[in-house]
């Protein structure tokens, strides 16, 4: 196996930097080969670093043209200077300034880091270590700093020039075709979170007043021509400052607030001060164009862009193991605001799915870290669900804990102390703990240890005493690095439900007035005294731990859950752990009889009687079966992902076949009146009538194939055009071939329609998806270089087409290794991501597990890998767990 040489950074070697930059004047002239940058820095030694330390900028392939200190340019004796790296040994111990000259070239810049060019505009990248792609820098963000930028170039190569903070000058450069703009900045900010932006867009704008009377101007620009695209996401952008005041006491601190769109980004969107860059699919909307969850992902992604103004920007990251400091935060901000946008319980689930489909799945695999990682080779393979989505759940399991007033006080706490600083996970904490008086080191855990948590549960009744008694035990298996595991401070939201939906008598003195017990301990009991008759427990309600749960109740006892607990979450759960105790044994061959089924699909029939029509979003939630991935990770080992599919499709099958007239019903009363609104209540009609089409195509394929094509033709909107070629894609013959043609056909302009298009192609269950990629390869709107391209077409096939994907002939790993190490070439993160894919081969059975191994051993083979790849390979091959 390849031996990593890259050095490892490690949390507890921080230390602060030994110099300062007080501000930055950065001349930028922009040019498609050579662009100059000519940076000039006010430095002074850090009274907190070492006294006689030589001053060391990082860099990484810069083309260094001269160097000056205090205005006197240095000569080649007193500087050491690399594409690496610049550094000057003996570096005044006062303040000086220091003049940098270098060239870059954004039109080969194909890595998307540092300044590179997006459909011919100018764009930049910086998070985490870009800015050194573009000056030597202390590029980390404990080093803030005042920027100033001018931006210079052709007229009309670039009529937009963007910085960050706000416009001071704009002009022409006498005697030339070209134009300069000034952006100053006045809120000291990390290098990560530079921008500026040249090129020809199109413009819409709105202005905003903030609570306290500014005036601030809102504009996002876009492709021209797709100006009216972007409404949705002004308008979204709009509703998340006015929550973020109301909510946080938030206020915006600028002129004016820019977003770009590119269609060449590596991730979804960049929180630049001012000047948020985003990838354009999550920018652009039409009813023509995009699906309610595309609407659904620019509002949540807009606002946790903005959002970062505050938990991210104005308090920073002191190191990059902080990550989750501003991640973790802003997500749970997202999802707040986006619940309180839509319908919470609906959301709370949809957030939960992704959470154990990303998150869970990692925390299994070969590549689980902590929230806070204490080490790393490589930072940009930290930006995981791990630090994202588990980050976020740690925040709101604070707020479940300490409550919401006290949780609102800590937060305001945190902003005043912290506010301009880099700070730490500690700094959060202390925050809460000095405003509630409470000790939370116990409860710090969370960012320190990784695997996620199991809950065992037992629940007894005593009938003569009237008491029900829950004994809870919890433990954590072994995760790389990590082999002892301690007791984590789990809170347990729960509550008892009736066999009769009648409120549950029962009291508990362990159990605080918001409803939760805190298991702080391996093992605990608690019991409910004044039980008149045998409860159910509902456990975790809102999902109010990251964690996963055994528990020893039959089905019938969980399905009273769905019919009559208060909580919808656990409503939910009782009808997905049902289906998924089904489904994981028809998978593996257990015994599994009819009346099993039939009495799981009888309490589907009955919920849809009663409940479906009050909240068809969360009716469309409870008749989806678990994925086949989920069912996968439930097996947890031998895994074979053919007769999870068989297994999958039978349930799909019988449950369309017994709720037939139910489904049918849906499928013809929902149907949209008026002209389409992307609102939460119009797409839950939406989801439970294609949820509705899908299982009426498994009970019967010929009528499924029949509605779908008239569907297709008859659609005004993605949503439900898409939702039908979806349908199709699972009913092989000719119907299919000529549907997935004329989509082809109609949207061959719109390259983010055409991402859909890959992608359901991609998921197609059959033995010919392989050569079908392979040929989607050569359309002429595939671009390798492009992510959106490559994530829609191969990163769908990887993650979410598990038998093609994992075939038993290893045919599927050996093509993602091919393309993992075709794309290093040009782009290491986006290969890194997609490499990813392999972190479910050891739950295998052993004919794939061998062909994957042999794929990832292909991989680490090859010299010369980026980085980012040789980690994550060596990582997925690391031997046992918890070394
Ligand atoms: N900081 C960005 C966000 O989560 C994500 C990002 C990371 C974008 C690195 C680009 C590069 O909002
Ligand atoms: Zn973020």
């Amino acid at each position: 196996m390849r031996i990593d040489t890259n050095p490892i950074v490690r949390l507890e070697d921080y230390r602060p930097s030994d110099f300062l930059i007080d501000s930055v004047e950065l001349d930028v002239r922009l040019h498609p080969t050579e662009t100059r940058v000519i940076a000039t820095l006010a430095m002074r030694p850090n009274p907190e670093g070492r006294p006689d330390a030589p001053l060391a900028l990082d860099g990484d392939e810069l083309n260094l043209k001269s160097v000056a200190l205090n205005g006197r340019t240095l000569a080649g004796e007193e500087f050491e200077a690399s594409p690496q790296a610049l550094t000057i040994a003996q570096a005044p111990r006062q303040p000086f300034t220091l003049t940098i000259e270098t060239e870059i070239n954004p039109t080969t810049n194909t890595k998307l880091m540092g300044l590179y060019r997006s459909s011919g505009n100018y764009c930049t990248q910086c998070e985490a270590e870009g800015f050194r792609r573009i000056t030597y820098f202390l590029d980390r963000p404990d080093v803030l700093s005042v920027y100033t930028t001018r931006i210079e170039a052709e007229g009309d190569d670039a009529p937009v020039l963007l910085g960050n903070g706000n416009p001071v000058e704009s002009g022409t450069v006498d005697g030339s075709d070209r134009h300069y703009a000034v952006w100053h900045d006045p809120h000291p900010k990390p290098s990560y979170l530079f921008a500026l932006v040249g090129g020809r867009l199109g413009r819409i704008a709105k202005n905003f007043t903030t609570m306290s009377g500014r005036e601030v101007e809102l504009a996002i620009y876009v492709e021209p021509g797709k100006e009216d695209r972007a409404d949705y996401a002004l308008d979204a952008l709009e509703r998340s400052m006015r929550w973020d005041e109301r909510v946080f006491g938030r206020e915006y601190d600028l002129d004016v607030f820019n977003i770009v769109a590119v269609s060449d980004f590596n991730m979804g969107a960049m929180e630049n001060k001012g000047l948020n860059i985003f990838n354009d699919k999550y920018v652009l909307a039409s009813p023509e164009t995009a699906t309610d969850m595309d609407y659904a992902h620019i509002e949540a992604i807009i606002a946790h862009e903005y959002f970062h103004n505050w938990t991210g920007n104005r308090v920073t990251c002191r190191d990059w193991f902080q990550l989750c400091l501003k991640e973790g935060l802003t997500v749970f901000r997202d999802q707040e605001f986006s619940s309180d946008e839509r319908s919470r319980p609906v959301h709370r689930i949809a957030e939960v799915k992704t959470l154990r489909a990303r998150q869970f799945l990692e925390d299994s695999s070969p590549l689980a870290h902590p929230v806070r990682p204490t080490q790393y080779r490589e930072i940009n393979n930290f930006y995981t669900a791990t630090v994202y989505e588990k980050g976020a759940e740690i925040v709101r399991m604070l707020k479940t804990i300490i409550g919401d007033e006290d949780f609102r006080r800590g937060m305001d706490l945190y902003f005043d102390r912290c506010d301009g600083t880099a700070a730490t996970v500690e700094d959060f904490l202390r925050a809460f703990a000095d405003v509630t008086g409470r000790d939370l080191s116990h409860f710090a855990r969370w960012y320190e240890q990784s695997g996620t948590p199991r809950v065992k549960v037992k629940g007894r009744y005593d009938p003569d005493a009237q008491t029900y008694r829950l004994d809870l035990a919890q433990s954590t298996s072994p995760t790389p690095g990590q082999v002892k595991k301690d007791a984590m401070a789990i809170p347990v939201a729960l509550g008892l439900v009736m066999h009769d939906g009648s409120p549950s008598n029962g009291t508990c003195d362990r159990v605080d007035s918001r409803g939760v017990f805190l298991l702080d301990k391996p093992e605990d009991s608690i019991a409910f005294t004044g039980v008149t008759s045998l409860p159910v427990p509902s456990l975790f309600r809102g999902f109010s731990a990251p964690v996963k749960v055994s528990l020893d109740l039959p089905n019938e006892e969980l399905l009273v859950l769905l019919r009559h607990d208060m909580d919808a979450f656990n409503r939910w759960q009782a009808a997905q752990t049902v289906a998924m105790r089904l489904l994981a044994a028809l998978s593996t061959g257990a015994e599994v009889s009819d009346a099993e089924i039939d009495a799981f699909s009888a309490a589907l029939a009955s919920f849809m009687d009663r409940d479906a029509c009050e909240d068809p979003a969360f009716a469309a939630l409870v008749v989806t079966l678990p994925s086949e991935a989920d069912i996968a990770q439930e097996i947890g080992r031998d895994v074979n992902p053919d007769t999870i599919h068989r297994a999958r499709s039978e349930m799909r099958r019988r449950i369309g076949l017994s709720c037939a007239n139910h489904l049918r019903r849906f499928y013809e009363s929902l149907t949209d009146t008026g002209p389409y609104s992307p609102d939460a209540a119009s797409a839950g009609r939406r989801s439970l009538r294609n949820a509705s089409l899908d299982l009426l195509a498994a009970a019967d394929p010929g009528v499924g194939e029949a509605l779908a094509v008239q569907q297709l033709e008859s659609a005004v909107n993605m949503t439900d055009r898409l939702a039908s070629l979806s349908v199709l894609t699972t009913l092989p013959g000719e119907a299919r071939e000529k549907a997935i043609a004329r989509f082809g056909e109609r949207y061959r302009n719109e390259p983010l329609v055409l991402d859909k298009w890959f992608t359901l192609q991609a998921a197609i269950p059959e033995n010919g998806t392989l050569e079908r990629i392979k040929g989607l390869m050569q359309h002429p709107a595939f671009s390798i270089a492009n992510p959106n391209r490559v994530r829609a077409l191969i990163g769908s096939f990887a993650m979410l087409n598990q038998v093609q994907f994992n075939r038993a002939d290893g045919a599927g790993y050996r093509f993602l290794a091919s393309i993992v190490l075709r794309t290093d070439e040009l782009n290491p993160q986006l290969a890194a991501r997609l490499l990813t894919a392999f972190s479910t081969w050891r739950m295998m059975e052993n004919t794939r597990r061998s062909h994957a191994e042999e794929a990832l051993r292909s991989i680490a083979q090859k010299p010369n890998l980026s980085r980012d790849v040789g980690d994550i390979v060596s990582r997925s091959l690391e031997e046992s767990q918890g070394k």
